[in-house]
């Protein structure tokens, strides 16, 4: 397995090594840290996709070592089946990951990463109070756990993750304040498929008829935001909230307008200069989420 990693401005082919435990990532990173290289971090859960493909790329395009760590948090799941049905797909992933560039695959057991329980409890008020916060009660603090977890263990210079989960980004930015991170969060863009839906490793679990079901969604949030262009926040909610509940198969956990930055409810355009539509449906047993930008 092959990732590469830039000397003086030449690519030179190094092998993507995969890792399982804390100790070997830091024993092969302290080496290159020694050199000065700068180390990315690509958090995944696995079962990748080009979603996760572009996190990958730009990492190995701003930094020196790239590190992706694949590991299904099970304290993040609030939803028990979830956590047993989430695709586990570790070889396909190399094999992304190797083609990408990644130089090194950290993949972890539970037992590596929670030795003992984490009993850190976290808060990001108002950021985790809402949305995904209030549906999904804990999954933020599983997330800070793993996420500050996986920083203490590679010491990153940087860490990419991607605006679909546009919550989660933010509270990550909040705990690198909170907890004097010393890296870079970069954001990256939703990745679509061609026809605008947006790639998610639950994508997998949508039947051929259900994925025909899943295009509403960002069909519908495609068009609320020209119907935005005249139209006020509360007509805008009640648009998509109507476009949804039309489409037999899907079902709205809510659609929210908030402030990109607080992730508060809007109630007028005027009242940010940075508007965002986030969403989360079920189709059929499967839980999509999504989001679009009105205004930044
Ligand atoms: O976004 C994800 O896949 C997960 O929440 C993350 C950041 C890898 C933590 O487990």
């Amino acid at each position: 397995m092959h990732g590469f990693f830039v000397e003086q401005g030449i690519n030179i082919r190094i092998e993507m090594k995969l890792v399982h435990t804390i100790s070997d990532l830091q024993a092969e990173l302290s080496a290159l840290k020694a050199q000065n290289k700068k180390v990315g971090l690509v958090p995944t859960m696995g079962a990748l996709h080009a979603g996760h493909a572009s996190l990958v790329k730009r990492c190995v395009e701003e930094n020196d070592v790239a590190v992706v760590s694949v590991f299904v948090n099970p304290t993040q799941f609030n939803d028990k089946n979830d956590l047993i049905k989430y695709p586990r797909t570790l070889d396909a992933d190399c094999e992304l990951l190797e083609s990408v560039g990644a130089s090194f695959v950290f993949a972890p057991s539970v037992e590596e990463m929670y030795p003992e329980p984490d009993t850190r409890v976290f808060s990001f008020s108002p950021l985790d109070t809402v949305m995904e916060g209030k549906f999904r009660p804990g999954h933020f603090n599983g997330v800070a756990q793993i996420v500050s977890k996986l920083f203490d263990a590679v010491r990153p210079d940087r860490a990419y993750f991607g605006e679909k989960d546009f919550q989660q980004l933010a509270i990550i930015r909040k705990m690198v304040k909170q907890l004097h991170y010393n890296l870079e969060i970069v954001g990256c863009p939703i990745v679509r498929e061609e026809d605008g839906l947006a790639l998610s490793s639950r994508n997998a679990r949508l039947s051929t008829v259900e994925r025909e079901i899943a295009l509403n969604i960002s069909k519908t949030l495609y068009k609320s935001r020209t119907f935005a262009v005249d139209h006020s926040v509360e007509e805008t909610l009640q648009f998509v909230e109507s476009e949804i509940g039309k489409v037999q198969g899907l079902q709205l956990e809510y659609f929210e307008i908030v402030d990109g930055n607080t992730l508060q409810s809007i109630a007028n355009w005027d009242d940010t200069t940075y508007a965002v539509g986030c969403i989360t449906v079920f189709c059929g047993e499967v839980r999509l989420i999504d989001n679009i930008k009105y205004k930044e």
